[in-house]
This record gives C-alpha cells, sequence and structure tokens, in this order.
C-alpha cells in the first residue's frame, strides 16, 4: 500500500514509519522538522497549518496516517496548541477527502476524557469505562482532540473517505515505560501523580505500529475512534488498590481484577481483533 504519514520526525511516527517501510509499504512522509527517512521515502517538510503546504502534498495513496499535532498542553500556549491541532488536522483532512483517499488514520488522545491534564484533580465518573464516558476538558489539548474527532465525522460525511481515529494513552518504549513504572513503584511524587493522572494505562509504540498496520489490512468505514492501549497497567499496585487511593469517587460498575486496565477496548478488539503484545514484565 502506498501511506502518507504525517508527524514522520516524531516519537510515535519514527515508529510507525519504520514498521510501515519493514511491512513493505510505499511511505511518503512529513513534518515541520527535519527527519531522517530511508532511502525509499519521498520525504518533505513543512507546515500543516499552511493549508498550501497541506494541498501540496501527496494524497495519490491508499490511505493517510496522521500524526503532526502537538502532543500536549505542555507544547504552547492554550491558544497555539488548539490552533496547531485543530487547524493543521483540518487543512489534511479536508485534502484527503477531495482527493477521494480511502482511509484516514489519526491519533486522538485518552487525555479527551480530561483526567490526565486537570489543574483541579480530576476522577472519571465510573471504571471500566468505554468511548462513551462523558468527556470533561479542562485545557484545549484535549478540546482539539474532540473537536478532530467531530471533524473527522464530518468529512466522513462529505464524502467517501473513512476516518479512524485512536485514541492513545501514554505511548512510549519498553524502556521508558519500565522507568515510569520503576519510579511510581520508588514513590516518586511527580511520577505517582502523573500515574494516576494518566490512569496507568500505556502503549509499546510497537503496538502502536501493529494498531495503525491492522487498520490498513483492515480497512474502515464511516468515522469512528477507539480507546487503543494495554490491557493491564503498569501501577505497582492492583487496579482496585491504585483507584482506592487515587480516585475514590469514582463509582466501580464492575470490579477490575489484579493489574487489569479500567479502560474497556471492547469496541477496538471488535472490530480490529489486534491486541498488544507487548506488555510491562512486573518484576
Ligand atoms: N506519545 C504519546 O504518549 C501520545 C499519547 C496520546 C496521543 N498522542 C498523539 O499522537 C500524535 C503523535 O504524538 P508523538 O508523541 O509522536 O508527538 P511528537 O511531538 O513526538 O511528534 C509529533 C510531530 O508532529 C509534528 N507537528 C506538530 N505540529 C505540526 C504541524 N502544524 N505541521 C506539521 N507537523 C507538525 C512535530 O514536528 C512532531 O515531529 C499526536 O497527535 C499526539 O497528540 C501521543
Amino acid at each position: 500500500m502506498k501511506v502518507l504519514l504525517t508527524g514522520a520526525a516524531g516519537l510515535i511516527g519514527k515508529e510507525i514509519l519504520k514498521t510501515l517501510v519493514a511491512e513493505g509499504h510505499e511511505v511518503v512522509a512529513t513534518d515541520r522538522v527535519q527527519f531522517s527517512a530511508p532511502a525509499s521515502v519521498k520525504s518533505s517538510v513543512g507546515d500543516l497549518m499552511s493549508i498550501e503546504f497541506a494541498e501540496s502534498l501527496d494524497f495519490d495513496c491508499d490511505a493517510v496516517v496522521h500524526l503532526g499535532s502537538v502532543p500536549s498542553p505542555l507544547g504552547g500556549s492554550d491558544e497555539m496548541v488548539f490552533h496547531n491541532n485543530v487547524m493543521g488536522t483540518y487543512h489534511l483532512f479536508a485534502a484527503a477527502v477531495e482527493k477521494k483517499v480511502p482511509v484516514v488514520i489519526y491519533a486522538s488522545s485518552l487525555s479527551i476524557y480530561g483526567t490526565a491534564w486537570s489543574g483541579p484533580w480530576t476522577s472519571p465518573e465510573y471504571v471500566p469505562f468505554d468511548e462513551n464516558l462523558p468527556l470533561n476538558h479542562y485545557e484545549s489539548y484535549a478540546l482539539s482532540k474532540e473537536v478532530n474527532e467531530r471533524s473527522a465525522d464530518m468529512w466522513a460525511n462529505r464524502g467517501e473517505t473513512a476516518f479512524v481515529g485512536l485514541r492513545f494513552p501514554y505511548c512510549n518504549s519498553e524502556a521508558a515505560i519500565n522507568d515510569f513504572a520503576e519510579k511510581m513503584k520508588q514513590g516518586d511524587k511527580e511520577t505517582v501523580l502523573t500515574g494516576a493522572k494518566i490512569l496507568w494505562c500505556y502503549l509499546d509504540l510497537r503496538d502502536a505500529a501493529q494498531g495503525v498496520l491492522t487498520i490498513l489490512k483492515k480497512g474502515a468505514k464511516g468515522s469512528a475512534t477507539y480507546n487503543f492501549l494495554a490491557p493491564d497497567t503498569n501501577a505497582p499496585k492492583p487496579t482496585m488498590e491504585m483507584l482506592a487511593e487515587f480516585h475514590p469517587t469514582t463509582k466501580v460498575n464492575t470490579p477490575l481484577p489484579g493489574y487489569a486496565t479500567i479502560v474497556d477496548c471492547s469496541a477496538w478488539e471488535k472490530v480490529y481483533g489486534y491486541k498488544p503484545k507487548h506488555l510491562f514484565k512486573r518484576g
């Protein structure tokens, strides 16, 4: 398949670029910063905030994988993050629909639920929760992800392009996930609080790439977004104990066994079947 990849210089983009090439796909890669890519990859540098640049990309492809966004509220002012993530994505979606690309896969985020970056401590209303948990934002990174999901819905109504949004959790290398877990275990205050805010969810970069490959293989229809993350946590204690300590107001609809994640990914599993394989090894 021929795939147009945005955000190719980034953490997830680099892994997906490597995986797509290794799987024999033809890749057209872009980012607003310089990046290195294998000789077979046609690459370009430019800002998706420019509609002219977005429209100049090679949309003569089977799929777009869109990761080119600021990945947290720490990446700039509220206004800048919102503007960058929403308008860059809008330009890309519009051009993909105009050029009749069959499928656009894009990164949403578990931050959309609002616990990760809230100023006041925020807990999920209930667990386990699926994609229907009400969104409760505090800042514009989460809001940008919601707007982009609605934008995908609109563009899917307007054309023949299908959209799949992946609500990624904290995504990183095995080493970084292990390091984060170790710091929580050692009681590092900041990491412990961050862990509770991101609900102890994680996804190994290799599984993020496999998720994208699975969508490319199975295809898509309409517009849908899915929670997509490891089935367990990297927390130091079982999930029910962690919830009681950090999110005591959360209603537990079904008790969670052992280290099971509190996020329900069954919608993803039902449609795409792929279960993350690179799981945290508890020492
Ligand atoms: N890494 C995570 O833990 C995580 C979790 C949830 C969601 N996500 C989402 O996944 C995507 C990729 O995240 P990442 O962790 O690889 O981030 P990253 O910052 O490492 O990579 C993002 C890339 O996008 C590029 N970019 C940003 N704005 C752009 C623009 N206007 N035009 C062109 N390129 C632009 C940046 O230069 C960067 O190389 C983002 O949409 C992010 O919100 C990431």
